[in-house]
């Protein structure tokens, strides 16, 4: 048996092919084929995904991707239901849906964000419980994970997620976007400790929000005391004072959880996962306290089908009413991993 698994919750379309016999007995070679076409280059002339041009862009991938797919049966669709943006939701949805229901197969709705919390069993045989910490574009989330559909949200942010302020504090550097790249590779060589910025030290919540206004002050300080452009060196040591101070946030917020739960491992995943700052400080922080380090590879740690395709084939597995017919899969943009039943 084959599920196909589809991913189209905000700026990248992919596709999926997981052998659903294999996962079940407990091979770690089940995923069959990806696919993903990526827009990045579509939304960087507006430095950042513009909603309605990623949803125009899903409904042209979508065949076109799907036609590049082996020619293996397909036995059950699973698709992400939310979070995201609602019309990109629609497009992955609709398509997903029109599949299932053509060739009466059960269809199954995923939680992006659940996905991402399990992505590091993608990469390493893990067993739980362990924590998981996604730092993506959208979302800064921290959870323990002690088994499927069983997890506690240790840490989630009310304001900013990680990625958009490396992006927003790298546009008021004037970096191109996306800023996260562009804001750690300026800050090589620079002195993290130089420009004191701000670390919300309250447990349980991620913030953001006031790190622009502290980078602006600091900018405009700069600026009073020498005029002119900022020096090349300055602009490298408010680079690596910004990222360290996000970077310091996620480690305080992770040290936290590994005092409350004690685990083995930590997955970290999303987009700022890439973050070579944040890996080297985590694993050394999190090794003097006996905890490992886990980052699926690169194209796991960002938006991806294979995850979807994962929990798909949990969801599958558990058992569980997935008809085609099914009126309750429309999208949900918001749909907090709080709100999934407890297994
Ligand atoms: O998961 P992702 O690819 O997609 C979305 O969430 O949409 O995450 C993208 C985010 C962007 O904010 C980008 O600036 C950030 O991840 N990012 C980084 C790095 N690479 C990507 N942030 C910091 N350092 C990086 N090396
Ligand atoms: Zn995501």
């Amino acid at each position: 048996m084959n599920l196909l698994a589809v991913e189209t919750s905000c700026d990248e379309t992919a596709f999926a092919l997981c052998d659903l016999d294999r996962y079940r007995s407990g091979s770690r070679d089940w995923l069959i084929q990806e696919l993903v076409a990526s827009q990045a280059e579509l939304h960087d002339p507006y430095g950042g995904v513009v909603p309605e041009l990623a949803a125009r862009e899903h409904l042209k991938s979508l065949p076109l991707l799907f036609q590049q797919l082996d020619p293996v049966s397909i036995d059950a669709i699973a698709v992400t239901r939310g979070p995201g943006l609602k019309g990109s939701l629609l497009v992955g949805i609709s398509f997903a849906r029109a599949l299932a229901f053509s060739r009466g197969l059960p269809l199954i709705d995923v939680n992006h964000i659940e996905a991402h919390l399990l992505s590091g069993e993608l990469s390493a045989p893990l067993s739980y419980p362990y924590l998981s910490m996604v730092v993506s574009g959208g979302h800064t989330f921290l959870a323990h994970v002690e088994g499927f559909r069983r997890y506690s949200v240790l840490a989630d942010t009310l304001d900013d997620a990680a990625g958009e302020a490396f992006d927003k504090s790298a546009s008021l550097l004037d970096l191109p976007y996306p800023g996260g790249p562009a804001l750690s590779a300026l800050a090589i060589g620079g002195d993290p400790l130089r420009f004191k910025l701000p670390v919300p030290r309250e447990e349980g919540k991620f913030s953001f929000s006031g790190l622009k206004t502290a980078i602006l002050r600091l900018i405009q300080l700069q600026r009073r005391e020498s005029p002119g452009e900022l020096s090349d060196a300055v602009r490298r040591d408010i680079a690596a004072s910004v990222q360290h101070s996000i970077v310091r946030q996620l480690i305080e917020r992770v040290l936290d959880g590994c005092r409350k739960h004690p685990v083995s491992n930590l997955v970290l995943s999303g987009g700022v996962a890439a973050n070579s700052y944040l890996q080297a400080t985590l694993a050394q922080e999190l090794s003097a306290v006996g905890v490992k380090l886990i980052v699926p590879e690169r194209k796991w740690c960002t938006d991806n089908a294979a995850m979807i395709g994962l929990v798909g084939m949990k969801l599958l597995l558990n058992g569980g009413e997935f008809s085609a017919e099914r009126s309750n899969c429309d999208a949900l943009p918001r749909w907090p991993i709080r709100d999934l039943p407890r297994g």
